[in-house]
């Protein structure tokens, strides 16, 4: 194990947050930045790009693809794009880290291409599910092999003629539906998607965005293949999944006002906000604009007394990624918290609904955990060891716990917190959070 594996972080309880910061850049539009950047003809100027691990193992793999994409400063790239058809053959398998966005749509794009590819990533993209995006890019006519277990890596086959097809995704998944699109613009006629709830929708926005048509009708979208995109100028909104830890943090800490500036509030991402507000949270948005296509404000929360709630499960969707989080604000509200519908989370950075559950249970929360959700009663908590897994948001979510909880809270593996939230405990701690990162063995 390396030393990165062991980064810990160490919590002293209590505390309150206060003042004003800005979160580092949304992840899944950094990512499409990127791609489609890459494959337009001129040149694609990004502002407030993410810095994180995840985003640049996309910027990397287009690099190794033979894109010029200058260094991010500050947030700010500049990508040279080759248009639909100058992607070069990588020398090597494209190594995509911890990263399902990166892994799930460059699958799509790669199907369309004239070479070979390897996709890879670490242990834990390892065991992630690829057949929901390779089954159907194979009936689109793309030759892809998966791992055993339909896990990676991906082996991508070239020169494949696709056709465009109808295809009803069985998950409400915005990977899904981007893969099965991306590939859609390499394809003979109409790729058409219906999901079975709202997903996020940055793929489309940006397709419109570099003037590549996209027609949608009620929960279905569709692309026509052979068109181009043309360079653009892109603004990165921060992102709601990061405010989403400050959003509870604030909510459950006493004696907390803080404003969030810049936050992406695409209405297929806002659930965080609708389940917080129904569990009596005080979020405020200010300063409502809309920014290269994409809505953004100002979120100012203060402490609320908080109480328990049925998530309503068609809120699930559009709050996939705060769950960890949601679950420490349902660990300190007032009564029962239940969560279903919401078996994607067993199948991200970590089984989403176990480690949570356990260290949970470590820090003395009554959370049982259910095959498609979670049940929480609210009440105190204790201090303890809890392991994220490796998993991001958990680490980020239990940093928050320390807010309310009553002993030293000691979380293991947080390494990959660098993924989508580079800085994150230098933030945290400008807000008032006690945070010191440190060795596990140090
Ligand atoms: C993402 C979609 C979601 C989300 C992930 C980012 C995207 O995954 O969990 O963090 O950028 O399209 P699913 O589409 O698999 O739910």
């Amino acid at each position: 194990m390396s030393d990165d594996n062991k980064i810990q972080y160490r919590t002293i309880p209590g505390g309150s947050l206060n003042g004003k910061a800005r979160v580092p850049g949304d992840k899944s539009i950094s990512h499409r930045s990127i791609m489609l950047g890459a494959l337009a003809d001129g040149v694609t100027e990004i502002e407030g790009f993410l810095e994180g691990d995840d985003s640049l193992a996309t910027l990397r793999a287009f690099r190794d693809m033979g894109v010029e994409i200058s260094d991010p400063k500050s947030g700010r790239i500049v990508v040279h794009g080759v248009g639909m058809h100058g992607l070069k053959a990588p020398a090597n398998a494209l190594h995509l880290g911890n990263s399902g966005t990166s892994m799930r749509l460059i699958a799509g794009l790669m199907a369309g291409q004239s070479f070979d590819t390897v996709l890879i990533g670490d242990a834990s993209l390892s065991r992630r599910p690829m057949r929901r995006v390779s089954d159907p890019l194979g009936k689109m006519g793309a030759h892809i092999e998966t791992g055993k277990e339909g896990t990676p890596p991906l082996h991508i086959h070239g020169g494949c003629s696709l056709h465009g097809i109808d295809y009803d995704m069985p998950v409400a998944s915005a990977q899904v539906k981007s893969s099965l699109l991306l590939a859609g613009l390499y394809a003979d006629g109409v790729t058409r998607v219906a999901e079975p709830a709202v997903t996020r929708d940055h793929t489309e926005r940006m397709l419109d965005a570099f003037g590549y048509p996209v027609q949608r009708d009620g929960n279905r979208v569709s692309v026509t293949g052979g068109g181009g995109l043309r360079a653009t100028r892109i603004r990165v909104p921060g992102d709601i999944s990061s405010a989403a830890f400050f959003i509870v943090g604030a909510s459950i800490a006493p004696d907390s006002s803080i404003l969030l500036e810049g936050v992406g509030i695409n209405p297929t991402r806002t659930g965080v906000i609708d389940i917080m507000r129904l569990m009596g949270a005080r979020i405020d948005l200010e300063n409502e604009r809309l920014e290269g296509g994409e809505p953004v404000a100002d979120i100012c929360v203060s402490s609320s007394d908080l109480r328990g709630i049925d998530i309503p499960e068609e809120l699930v969707p559009l709050a996939i990624d705060e769950f960890p989080a949601i679950f420490v604000a349902a660990a300190c509200a007032k009564g029962r918290t239940r969560l279903s519908g919401a078996r994607e989370l067993r199948v991200k950075e970590s089984d989403r609904i176990q480690v949570m559950a356990d260290g949970l249970l470590a820090l003395g929360v009554d959370a049982t955990p259910t095959p498609d959700g979670m049940v929480i009663q609210g009440g105190a908590l204790g201090g303890g060891r809890v392991h994220s897994h490796g998993d991001h948001r958990i680490a980020m979510s239990f940093a928050m716990a320390a807010l309310r909880a009553q002993g030293e809270i000691l979380i293991d593996d947080c390494r990959n917190v660098a993924t989508s939230f580079p800085g994150f405990p230098a933030l945290a701690g400008s807000l008032g959070l006690r945070l010191s990162v440190g060795n596990a063995d140090g």
